[in-house]
């Protein structure tokens, strides 16, 4: 079985808990980090839309309450032709994420289509734009 296969199934279960009673647009979310481990995350709305959080970063946020940070594989889920992270959750992927990080892209079927960060994201807002400033 391969990596991927593992990532899928568990996007998979997440998506089914998805709480989006406005968009009714579920999306799971699964990460494999570097030490092998997995971590999930859904979308959940809120009746205050700002407020709603999209299914990577709660994966995200589950990862790094674990205490790990190094992202090797994510893969994103929703009943959809292809779905990819939004701009706001690429810069969030970025910061646990090396440029060739594989990001699947999957609906509740397949995987649909697989690409690197670097595909999706080629310039970043990083450290050392900090670091450089004045
Ligand atoms: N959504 C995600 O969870 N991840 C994305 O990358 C794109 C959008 C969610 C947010 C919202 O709950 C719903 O999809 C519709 O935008």
């Amino acid at each position: 079985m391969k990596k991927s296969d593992n990532l899928f199934t568990q996007a998979l279960a997440a998506y089914k808990n998805a709480y989006a009673p406005y968009s009714h647009f579920q999306v799971g979310a699964a990460i494999l980090t570097k030490s092998g481990n997995i971590f999930t995350g859904c979308n959940v709305e809120n009746v205050s839309y700002p407020c709603g959080t999209c299914a990577e970063a709660g994966a995200i946020s589950t990862m790094v309450a674990a205490g790990e940070r190094e992202i090797a594989e994510i893969l994103i889920l929703a009943d959809t032709q292809q779905i990819l992270p939004c701009g706001n959750c690429l810069q969030k992927i970025a910061e646990f994420s090396a440029s060739d990080v594989l990001i699947h892209s999957a609906n509740p079927d397949k995987i649909v289509k697989t690409m690197t960060l670097s595909e999706l994201l080629p310039l970043k807002f990083q450290a050392k734009d900090i670091e450089n400033a004045g």
